[in-house]
């Protein structure tokens, strides 16, 4: 029988799974009488990344992390948020820290996130993490790539000699997606605005990564039958509804293996941000 639809990875699914272990992993450090903390740091009022700070927060409860929020006015100043980060860092209690992107433009982004402590940087945006990622070092992996990882693993994908091709460079995404495909021995093609021919690049593919932030980046014709295919993207359609890059219902006909938008990546990131905390709380109890 010939497969007409890809098969869906199912992100909650594999969420509920590996939250399930984060807070057995929580349980068994707790016994120990530590408890994994992580800080949530906020500035300004930003409708989605209030949002975006709750589910965080909440994700952390649910799974047994100690989780602060701190939330602050949009005129903070870049000197008062770099005393709470030095502070942070030197709080036995906090394991792990993350301040909310985007910052308000009078504070230097870059500034702040080097001035986390890299034992503490579970977002994986510090330098020090970049670089680890690059030279195959440990350290800690942004959440969205190693979670597009995780859901290749699930379905017990071997990129070894296959041909992966990301769409997006972002630092946050792009980049570190690019790294590690390449760290599972995938060969890897990196396509962004300035590429000239997309469909020519993605319809070689084995496996595409769309990590744009726009709309049907990827379309069924782009695709090569039984590709894996995630979608990174987080977008709005005409009716006000969550969709991702890929144009679900025509590249799930041609695909292997697809996620949705909902219920795909999304879930996934927060999942990853838990499994770095605890992994950062285990280092220092190992210490
Ligand atoms: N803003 C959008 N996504 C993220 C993320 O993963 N981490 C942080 N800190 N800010 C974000």
């Amino acid at each position: 029988m010939t497969q007409t639809t890809g098969r869906l990875i199912d992100g909650n699914a594999l969420s509920k799974q590996l939250r399930a272990e984060v807070a057995q992993r929580a349980a068994a450090l707790k016994a120990r009488g530590i408890t994994p903390g992580l800080a949530v740091i906020l500035v300004g009022d930003n409708p989605a990344s209030q949002v975006y700070v709750r589910n965080k927060v909440k994700a952390c409860e649910d799974s047994g992390l100690h989780s602060v929020l701190e939330k602050y006015d949009a005129g903070m100043t870049e000197t008062q948020l770099l005393a709470r980060i030095d502070a942070l860092n030197n709080d036995p209690g906090i394991h792990g820290i993350l301040v909310q992107l985007p910052l308000p433009a009078h504070i230097d982004a870059h500034k702040v996130i080097e001035a986390i402590s890299p034992a503490k940087d579970v977002d994986g945006f510090h330098v020090a993490s970049a670089g680890a990622l690059m030279v195959g070092q440990p350290g800690f992996w942004p959440c969205t790539p190693y979670g597009c990882m995780k859901m290749l693993e699930s379905i017990h994908y071997d990129l070894k000699g296959k041909h992966a091709v990301v769409i997006g460079r972002s630092n946050i995404v792009g980049k570190p997606m690019a790294l590690m495909l390449l760290g599972q021995n995938a060969t890897v093609t990196v396509c962004h605005s300035a590429t000239k021919d997309l469909k020519a690049m993605t319809l070689q593919a084995d496996v595409i990564v769309a990590a744009v932030g726009k709309r049907n980046v990827l379309t069924a014709d782009m695709v090569k039958p039984g590709a894996v295919v995630i979608d990174v993207g987080m977008n709005r359609n005409d009716e006000g509804k969550l969709c991702g890059d890929v144009d679900f219902e025509g590249v799930k006909q041609v695909a292997g293996w697809i996620t949705p938008v909902p219920g795909g990546v999304g879930p996934m990131t927060i999942t990853m941000l838990l499994v770095n905390t605890m992994e950062a709380a285990e280092r220092v109890a190992a210490a």
